[in-house]
């Protein structure tokens, strides 16, 4: 693996979660593996658990960490090629990419979508420049349109909490207050349809993600059908993509309650974090042996990790 930015760049899911599960196990046995390397963690958006479990991933290793919020403390970066720069912008991203390069031996990037321009999200141009101009590998912290590591962590904590061979897995929409980025959704429908498992996505009909990417997933769009007999709930809110980043319902029926999860097989609630209670989650689900949530974002440090180790041992062949 070269660079890290989808859930495509997986080369082998089931190597990929036994390395991860492996590293869990051990996760100061390959300390050796990131000796004199620099990881730079670069920040166009705020964080907890990436900013943090990545840090932890990479010290795991052995790494160093630079971490550098890029909004706020470094030069506003222009990403036009051919841009006369006369504006706010002082530093183009041809200069700051391959300067980081010089620094670091892994670049990871979080960077969010605009949710104005559906276009030029989905040209993810920050990622694609830092790509295209960097000379060493690039990790997505969260982009525009894909939220990978958190995809990885999400498959980690299926299979650890999994009864059956192929599991009952829906994504469910659930209300929010703000309009949020189609990332983490779309990472985890390219993830479920990698996995064995028994994937549906139900949302309130024009909720629907960009085709492309859920390709043949099942919908259903009454949410009680959706759940019956699921193993996982997967809770996220996401904004209209078809009328892009538009908040069209914030119908609190699609609540994840304990009332919903009596329809389901005794289902494992997950989601990211960061989590609006009794918006998308009622307490006494997020509060109740049934929620993952905490279980999962440990995760994030072990998919992290096991990401880390096939890129550096790629970087060292
Ligand atoms: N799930 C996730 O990416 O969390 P942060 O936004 O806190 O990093």
């Amino acid at each position: 693996m070269k660079h890290f930015t989808s859930v495509n760049d997986i080369e082998n899911l089931d190597e990929l979660l036994l390395l991860a599960k492996q590293i869990k196990s051990n996760p100061f046995g390959n300390k050796a593996l990131g000796k004199n390397k620099t990881i730079g963690l670069l920040f166009f958006n705020p964080s907890l658990r990436t900013r943090l479990s990545t840090q932890k991933a990479a010290t795991n290793l052995g790494m160093n960490t630079i971490v550098m919020n890029l909004n706020n403390d470094g030069w506003s970066l222009e990403f036009e090629d051919g841009a006369i720069m006369n504006s706010n912008k002082a530093e183009h991203v041809k200069e700051a990419a391959q300067v980081i390069s010089q620094y670091c031996d892994i670049i990871a990037i979080r960077s969010f979508p605009s949710l104005t321009d559906k276009t030029k999200d989905e040209e993810e141009q920050v990622l694609n420049s830092f790509k295209k101009y960097a000379s060493v590998p690039v990790i997505s912290l969260e982009s525009a349109t894909e939220h990978p590591l958190q995809a990885v962590a999400d498959i980690l904590t299926i299979s650890e909490f999994k009864t059956k061979k192929k599991p009952k897995v829906v994504l469910s929409w659930a209300p929010h207050p703000k309009a949020l980025p189609h990332a983490v959704p779309n990472s985890f429908a390219k993830m479920m349809q990698l996995a064995d498992v028994d994937f549906v996505i139900t949302h309130p009909k024009g909720y629907e993600l960009n085709p492309e990417i859920i390709g043949k997933s099942k919908i259903v769009h009454n949410q009680d059908e959706a759940f019956k007999d699921a193993d996982f709930i997967y809770a996220k809110n996401w904004s209209n993509y078809n009328e892009y980043g538009q908040i069209l319902s914030q119908d609190p029926l699609w609540t994840i309650t304990s009332d919903k999860m009596k329809l389901t097989n005794s289902a494992k609630f997950m989601h990211c974090l960061p989590v609006r209670r009794n918006q998308i989650v009622s307490d006494e689900v997020l509060d109740s042996e049934t929620s993952i949530v905490i279980q999962q974002a440990n995760n994030r440090t072990y998919a992290a990790q096991a990401i880390l180790t096939q890129i550096l041992e790629n970087e060292n062949n």
